[in-house]
């Protein structure tokens, strides 16, 4: 069974000029363990989209499905990473990590034990003290990513989540996440509009057109499956890998 089905997702939002059309007809399938990506120019819908996903935003038109179910609001089986880290600044790494953990009253052995486990994951384990104004932006993005996989969702939801970083940070935090959606198996759906990251990270890639933002293409690739054993550079300058870049940046420009 499909872990998640849309069909025919459309959304409108009213606003002062009239109704703004930002998804239309948006059907898509997808299974446990996928790893999908959706590339489009800015504006496009991206966001929006992921908020019906994530249950935030109930579509204007068609159905969603989780596990055959319609899907009903948020839930804690889907997990939303943002571009921008919300962490509360009051609280201090581990804190914020196990902060949902804590409303949901797990045990304090428990959740010491699943903080750790999750603050080495995204190898933070020596920063547990720290308040996040004393984190740089990738290790702040860090936090939120462990206080997400603490959850543990069966799907992350991530929304252009290495945008605001440096290139030499993303990459590093591309390859934590390729790891963990190794080890842990989990469902993958990310926003991004680097192609290169889409590629390098997804199994599929879905490209989206302008407004209102279909989905005009689907592109498999085999980068996170088949070369994991390879390092990021070398994967990145294959001739394979940069001419299905190139493929990927034509539909978006076409
Ligand atoms: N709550 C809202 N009310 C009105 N318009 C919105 C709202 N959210 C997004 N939009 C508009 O919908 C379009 C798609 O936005 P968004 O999904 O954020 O695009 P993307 O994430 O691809 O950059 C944009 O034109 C944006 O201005
Ligand atoms: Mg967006």
């Amino acid at each position: 069974m499909n872990l998640l089905e849309l069909e025919n997702i459309s959304v409108d939002f009213t606003t002062k000029k009239g109704t703004l059309s930002a998804v239309k007809d948006v059907s898509l399938t997808i299974g446990k363990g996928d790893f999908i990506s959706i590339v489009g120019p800015s504006g496009c819908g991206k966001s929006t989209l992921l908020n019906v996903i994530g249950g935030f935003l109930p579509p204007s038109g068609g159905t969603i499905l989780q596990k055959g179910k319609a899907l009903k609001g948020p839930g804690r089986e889907r997990g939303i990473v943002f571009q921008k880290p919300a962490l509360y600044p009051w609280l201090n790494v581990e804190q914020n990590v196990g902060f949902g953990l804590k409303m949901r009253g797990i045990s304090k052995g428990e959740k010491q034990k699943i903080v750790l486990d999750n603050l080495k994951r995204v190898q933070l384990s020596d920063f547990a003290h720290m308040h996040s104004y004393e984190l740089s932006g990738g290790m702040q993005q860090r936090v939120a990513i462990a206080r997400i996989l603490a959850n543990d969702p069966e799907i992350l939801l991530m929304d252009e989540p290495f945008g605001a970083l440096d290139v030499l940070t993303r990459e590093h935090l591309q390859d934590e996440l390729l790891k963990i959606w190794r080890e842990t198996h989990k469902t993958v759906i990310l926003i991004t509009h680097s192609v290169e990251e889409a590629i390098y990270l997804s199994t599929s890639v879905y490209v989206m057109s302008e407004l209102p933002g279909r989905l005009i293409k689907k592109v498999e690739t085999p980068f996170s499956t088949e070369y994991a054993d390879r390092d990021i550079r070398e994967v990145k300058s294959l001739p394979e890998f940069v001419s299905l870049r190139e493929e990927v940046l034509s539909y978006i420009w076409s």
